[in-house]
């Protein structure tokens, strides 16, 4: 008996560690090399997750309940009107003093300006997370929300993007930005820089990370269908349909929406199949998945990017879509593959699980801030 439990207990240990060890997947050059020397995590490619939190679920679980952002953190509003073809976009800079003074403005001057795409499950309400990593410690954020309805038949997603950053890049002149993509801001974030590079176009960012990037949505979504993970996003893009189509109305007369069909949705690609389709003028869902996401985009990226994914993502099945061939074959990129970790929730420490994914991130931001 006595052997018995110990023997179990010898197992889940190893088990456990065993289940810690990353992926790491990158071109070997001098300069990637150097980098991730100077990246202890990504090195010793090991993440210690909460053992009690063992798979992708649960750590969804504790994502949920726990609340991370930096409670100092003040938030600034700015609205930024594009025109009708874009929208207008509010911006909620962050800051540890309720507004930008002209001392933290002078203080973060000349540093790297990050602009973090936060995750979004609708792209009818596309919004953007902004925040300005002062590298030695300091931080400051915005958020900004899309408004009205994308430009029909422009399901690009990048175009408003770009005038968001063009808008930043010319009031910080000073700064070089960096950008941090989660989940489908990181889609978002890599069809810009691979369309970018692909016909040359100087993108305005010098360094990007990705955090849960779905990098392939027609053979994802089919993943996707009739799973746990399915339905919560199917029932929480619907609420959204329901509760926020009115910030969007008057929708265009060309555009055939069932609203009835929609909210009798049974997966996310039947949504798509009534909303997102029609809403973006795409021929057929495929057709729209095809135009929206980054996995073709992966050879065309000219700027370094940190990928971070996790194989037990419930969201993602990084199994079928992760993108290993088209990351061995750029040099620019590097990417590291947990095992554990959920969608975006990497949590860490036993009593008070917190999330990790931003140790790696910082120390890869710091490492090539200095080398380049
Ligand atoms: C940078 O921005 C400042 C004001 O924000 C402006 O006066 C200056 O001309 C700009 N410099 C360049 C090179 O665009
Ligand atoms: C190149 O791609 C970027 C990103 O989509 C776009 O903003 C830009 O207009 C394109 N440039 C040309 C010349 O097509
Ligand atoms: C890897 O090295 C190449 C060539 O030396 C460089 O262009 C690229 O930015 C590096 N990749 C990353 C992710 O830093």
């Amino acid at each position: 008996m006595y052997y018995i439990i110990l023997v179990i207990l010898l197992a889940l240990i190893l088990y456990y560690f065993w289940t810690c060890r990353c992926q790491l997947d990158y071109v070997t050059n001098d300069l990637n090399t150097s980098i991730i020397n100077r990246c202890s995590i990504i090195k010793n490619k090991m993440f210690y997750y909460t053992p009690y939190l063992f798979t992708g679920l649960l750590q969804a679980i504790i994502a949920s309940k726990v609340q991370d952002v930096d409670p100092k953190l003040k938030f600034v509003r700015e609205y930024v009107d594009f025109g009708k073809d874009f929208g207008c976009f509010a911006l909620d800079w962050g800051s540890y003093e309720g507004k930008i003074s002209e001392k933290e403005a002078k203080i973060t001057e000349g540093k790297p300006l990050v602009v973090v795409l936060r995750l979004n499950l609708i792209q009818l309400t596309f919004s953007l997370n902004f925040a300005r990593i002062n590298l030695i410690g300091g931080l400051i954020y915005l958020d900004p929300k899309r408004q009205i309805l994308p430009q029909i038949g422009n399901f690009h997603h990048v175009e408003d993007f770009r005038r968001v950053l063009e808008y930043i890049a010319k009031q910080h002149n000073k700064s070089t930005i960096y950008a941090i993509g989660h989940s489908f801001g990181s889609n978002t974030l890599l069809k810009y820089l691979g369309m970018c590079g692909s016909n040359g176009t100087d993108p305005l960012i010098k360094v990007a990370v990705s955090v849960g990037n779905p990098y392939d949505f027609q053979l994802g979504m089919r993943y996707l269908e009739d799973s746990l993970s399915d339905s919560y996003i199917r029932k929480h893009r619907q609420r959204i349909a329901r509760e926020k189509i009115d910030q969007y109305l008057p929708i265009p007369k060309h555009i055939n929406l069932d609203l009835n069909k929609v909210q009798q949705a049974k997966t996310s690609l039947e949504f798509d199949t009534y909303f997102t389709k029609p809403i973006f003028g795409a021929p057929s869902v495929d057709f729209h998945y095809l135009s929206i996401q980054c996995a073709n985009y992966m050879e065309f990226v000219k700027i370094p990017v940190f990928f971070l994914g996790s194989f037990d993502d419930p969201v993602i099945n990084n199994r079928a879509v992760y993108p290993r061939d088209a990351i061995l074959k750029n040099p620019n990129l590097i990417s590291l593959m947990t095992q554990v970790g959920g969608h975006i929730s990497w949590f860490e420490g036993v009593l008070h699980p917190k999330r990790w994914y931003y140790k790696p991130v910082l120390q890869y931001l710091n490492a090539i801030h200095q080398l380049l």
